[in-house]
């Protein structure tokens, strides 16, 4: 069987991969080493940028030796597995120490060795429009997700978290209430566009790293949109076709806020506002309600 577009399995309440689900003892026992960093996000909320910013940070701005590899192999993506491709795991395991670590898992998800080591954790949110609609064009581009249907089809996948990685709601939600237990940086994408150099700045905070100006700038610079859309390094374009096709649709799309307006209809629009509210009650997370 065609290991692409097969249905995701449930793994303890969570649809994921056929894939990662075969593998989940192996991800579950996953050893994370005290100087871990690992870059939590919901799918499509901006993993890969702030992946490049901290590579770069960890390379003291150097773009060249950022250059030495794809951003899948830089900072490897825990849980994933594509048959006779990748394997995250075993990709960390040959790693060197301080390693930068991915992951897409819900908190309740999480291989219980970051906890137990206290591994600082960065979680990037999105706002869930921009997300759903992100992820609308990913699923057509990367294989690995089964076909996501019309867009009026998928929406409502997306909002009854039938959808790879579950709801969003509660990934967002989850990992906002651990932030009061453990060393997560807590960072929105519409922040880090509205002032990048802000975001930077609180990154290099957390990691109690100094830096001069002109190298926070150099950073700046080589993790813009248009910069990572160019560099090979960065945009996925040296994933095989058979995995991604980006004549589908960019990994690098646009990078913008706000681009729910071009997809969303009024009717739908509605109906997403009002069950947002109700699956978002009670919590404190709260996302700029301009966008
Ligand atoms: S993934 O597959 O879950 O790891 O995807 P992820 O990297 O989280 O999200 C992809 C979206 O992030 C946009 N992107 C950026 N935006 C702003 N600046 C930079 N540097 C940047 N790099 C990637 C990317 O274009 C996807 O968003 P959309 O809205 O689809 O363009």
């Amino acid at each position: 069987q065609n290991v692409f577009r097969r249905e995701l399995v449930d793994v303890q309440g969570i649809p994921l991969f056929w894939s990662i689900a075969e593998e989940w003892s192996k991800i579950e026992s996953f050893e994370a080493r005290p100087d871990d960093l690992l870059i939590s996000t919901y799918p499509k909320s901006g993993t890969t940028w702030i992946s490049e910013i901290l590579d770069l940070i960890y390379n003291n701005g150097d773009a060249d030796k950022c250059k030495r590899d794809a951003i899948y192999n830089r900072v490897p993506f825990m849980e994933l597995v594509i048959p006779g491709i990748i394997s995250g795991v075993e990709q960390l395991k040959n790693m060197q120490s301080p390693r930068l670590v991915k992951t897409h898992l819900p908190v309740q998800l999480l291989p219980y060795s970051f906890w137990k080591n206290d591994c600082k954790m960065i979680y990037v949110a999105r706002n869930a429009k921009d997300v759903a609609v992100s992820y609308y064009y990913f699923y057509q581009m990367a294989k690995l997700h089964p076909e996501p249907g019309t867009w009026e089809e998928f929406l409502d996948k997306f909002m009854t978290g039938k959808v790879s990685f579950g709801s969003w709601y509660d990934h967002v939600k989850g990992w906002w209430e651990k932030k009061k237990d453990y060393r997560i940086l807590y960072l929105f994408y519409e922040d880090m566009k509205e002032n990048p150099k802000c975001g930077i700045q609180k990154l290099l905070k957390f990691l109690e790293k100094d830096m001069p100006e002109e190298i926070v700038n150099k950073i700046l610079y080589h993790s813009s949109f248009d910069v990572m859309k160019q560099n090979p390094s960065a945009n996925y374009t040296t994933m095989g076709k058979e995995e991604m096709d980006h004549s589908v649709s960019p990994f690098m799309r646009k990078g913008i806020s706000g681009d729910w307006k071009n997809q969303f209809t009024v009717a739908q629009y509605e109906k997403f506002e009002e069950d947002y509210k109700k699956k978002m009650r009670g919590s404190t997370l709260q996302f700029r309600s301009e966008i």
